[in-house]
């Protein structure tokens, strides 16, 4: 069965929203749970907010191609979701597993959006790939602040945890 580009290009739309709808609820739970780390938090209170404008322009493009985000809940993660699931088991070192898993959750968004850029491309659909290439800068940006932050949140996770503290989040 052969699709066309544009049918290449609705489906990667979808799964890339799907996989932002994921970024959401995966930011907002570890946000709410935050406690000890306030950069990280603040990291996380900003690229949900940018996280929804990237939702909005993938809507927006679907839309115009007359067509809407799909209602199914995909699971496209694959095995980046089972690292994200070690986050919500409660642990002494939640925030380390959070802080593995957020770094590869960016990259993984990196990867998706590289390639709907190239499939949007392959379809003629120029107008609406301005605003992607800045979703994927601002992907580009969160990864590269999870990275700074995976030392100093060590090194907190470390003092807290020798000092009998709260440390996990
Ligand atoms: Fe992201």
């Amino acid at each position: 069965m052969a699709l066309d580009t544009r049918e290449i290009y609705v489906t990667a739309l979808k799964n890339t929203h799907a996989l932002e709808m994921q970024a959401l609820q995966i930011m907002e739970r570890q946000v709410e749970r935050l406690t000890r780390y306030p950069e990280m938090e603040e990291a996380l209170r900003r690229h949900i907010e940018e996280t929804h404008g990237q939702r909005t322009r993938l809507e927006e493009a679907l839309q115009s191609l007359g067509d809407s985000p799909s209602t199914i809940k995909e699971g496209i993660l694959g095995f980046v979701g089972n690292m994200m699931a070690l986050g919500h088991t409660p642990a002494q070192d939640e925030i380390l597993k959070n802080t593995y898993a957020n770094h590869a959750f960016e990259n993984f968004e990196i990867a998706a959006y590289e390639s709907l850029l190239t499939i949007g491309e392959a379809a003629g659909q120029g107008g609406s790939l301005t605003g992607f290439r800045q979703s994927l800068q601002e992907e580009e940006a969160m990864a590269r602040r999870v990275r700074e932050l995976i030392g100093p949140t060590t090194k907190r996770y470390i003092d807290l945890t020798v000092a009998g503290e709260k440390a996990d989040r």
